[in-house]
């Protein structure tokens, strides 16, 4: 059995083994080891929050722990002490994914216990609870766990039963949890409670055809201007004209939650986002009123660099988000708070491209944001090229014919392969131009770039590894293409 102890003891003793090459600067990531989802994301007691499911003791996937960290500005965090091993029967190879919810002044997380056997049959996923008083060390209840397959409706299986999402509605907490349906497809359960403890089942919240994807995870639900809005992940979601590309894909639901019947009443479903490394958001409303997303930056099923290099660490989670409606359509734009660690501005204005490539005086771009504003009348296409060093690129490209924005990373450095019927190096979404114009705003880190088109009407998040010095900002051009102006921060936390 793996304890907390030894889990921080690990960390403390071996963290400054990691190679640091490819480490983000403002992202979170964990000291040493492997992340995948972003947990209990909570504004609790004056601070930020951020669990993600964590194996310290190796940068693959393992028997999950709960890492953790904290933050006053979304930005710069802090890594406090490990939250969760999998140190109990009921969860004794895994504290898979949860949430946290604050009850009585008290931190509850609800997590899934994760317990193997002989064979896959007899695989059971159970959910559990955890509370702290002061946010950082938590105690299992002794009622463990809360909800178990005598509590699944027919036609759930007990292997696939994870990731509950507490939302309070009312005089009553209610869980969102993931199932798989006896023939395949997935389904989200909606269990309620008084206590946190004692659960009872309501309702299958939303059923998924077969052809919606074998099992679905991660469900959140919330409330933002007006409508209620259902996110989850999706695995082996077939591809769909540019959609659903990756292994695994991320939808945003826009409906209506009846509260009474149980039934989530969709209107709208699109991909949350249009790059290669995005899986498993999370969100909360914080002290603002801010609905705030963040996200697993990495996708299931491919190469991961800092592993297979053995940098002793793998995966960091995006920039947190606010989320907005605009035209039922779900928009994403990074906090506020990052605009604090701008520094070094650069800016150039009417800059005129025409069937060449240029770079800009002076111009360099690391960790850095970048703000493009394109006039789209009158020329064919611009790739911008991002994390260059002539040889290395990452192109993010805008094609005025077919309205298409592609973020392609073939060239950026170590190649990146999955699972992948065909070899997925690009991605790309329509985005129709504003006032003629399209606006981007690129995040770039150590090995990663978030794009966020037109206000954040559409998102393309990625990883990439360049191998040498990559800072160089290049523009090329078919046909005559004038940006109206180009800046750009570098952002030191
Ligand atoms: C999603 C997921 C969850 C599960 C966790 C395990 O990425 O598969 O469904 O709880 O990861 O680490």
């Amino acid at each position: 059995m793996y304890t907390l102890q030894q889990a921080n003891n690990y960390i403390e003793e071996n963290r400054t083994s990691v190679i640091a090459d490819y480490r983000n600067d403002y992202h979170v990531m964990a000291p040493i080891g492997w992340i995948n989802d972003p947990n209990g994301f909570i504004y609790y007691k004056g601070e930020y929050h951020l669990f993600y499911q964590y194996y310290p003791y190796k940068a693959v996937w393992g028997p999950m722990h709960w890492g953790h960290a904290k933050s006053k500005d979304l930005v710069t965090w802090e890594t406090v002490p490990v939250a969760l091993a999998p140190d109990q029967p009921y969860d004794k190879d895994g504290c898979f994914s949860g949430t946290a919810i604050e009850k009585d002044g008290k931190l509850y997380l609800m997590y899934t216990g994760h317990i193997e056997g002989e064979s896959e049959e007899d695989l059971r996923q159970v959910q559990c609870i955890a509370v702290s008083s002061d946010g950082i060390h938590f105690e299992k209840v002794k009622q463990n766990p809360v909800i178990t397959e005598a509590d699944l409706p027919e036609n759930a299986k007990p292997q696939d039963f994870r990731d509950p999402k507490v939302v309070k509605k009312g005089d009553f907490y209610y869980s969102l949890i993931a199932s798989k349906q006896e023939e395949g497809g997935g389904q989200i359960l909606l269990y309620k409670s008084k206590d946190l403890l004692d659960w009872e089942f309501v309702s299958v919240m939303l059923k998924g055809d077969k052809e919606e994807g074998p099992m679905w995870e991660c469900p959140d639900l919330f409330e933002l201007d007006g409508k209620d809005v259902l996110l989850f992940s999706v695995e082996g979601l077939p591809k769909k004209e540019n959609n659903f590309l990756n292994t695994h894909s991320v939808l945003a639901m826009i409906g209506e939650m009846d509260w009474q019947k149980g039934i989530f009443h969709k209107e709208t479903v699109e991909e949350l986002d249009y790059g290669l490394d995005f899986y498993a958001p999370q969100t909360i409303e914080d002290d603002k009123n801010r609905r705030i997303m963040i996200s697993w930056m990495q996708m299931w099923g491919r190469n991961i660099p800092t592993d297979t290099e053995q940098h002793g660490w793998a995966g960091s989670m995006t920039l947190p988000r606010e989320l907005f409606i605009k035209n039922n359509h779900v928009y994403q734009r990074p906090v506020a708070e990052i605009k604090k660690y701008y520094t070094n501005k650069q800016s150039y204005k009417t800059i005129k491209v025409s069937d060449e490539t240029k770079a800009l005086e002076g111009l360099s771009a690391e960790v850095s944001a970048i703000e493009v504003v394109v006039d789209v009348t009158a020329g064919k296409r611009i790739d911008l090229e991002v994390r260059s060093n002539q040889v290395e690129k990452t192109l993010v490209s805008y094609d005025c014919e077919t309205g298409l924005l592609e973020l392609n990373r073939i060239n950026s450095g170590i190649e990146l392969v999955g699972n992948e019927e065909e070899h997925v190096y690009k991605r790309s979404v329509y985005c129709e131009p504003e006032n003629h114009k399209i606006e981007l705003e690129i995040f770039l880190d150590r090995s990663s770039i978030e794009v966020f088109a037109n206000q954040g009407k559409y998102t393309l998040t990625s990883t990439i590894y360049p191998t040498k010095k990559a800072d160089q900002i290049l523009i090329s051009a078919e046909g005559d293409i004038e940006i109206d102006r180009l800046d750009k921060w570098d952002i030191e936390v």
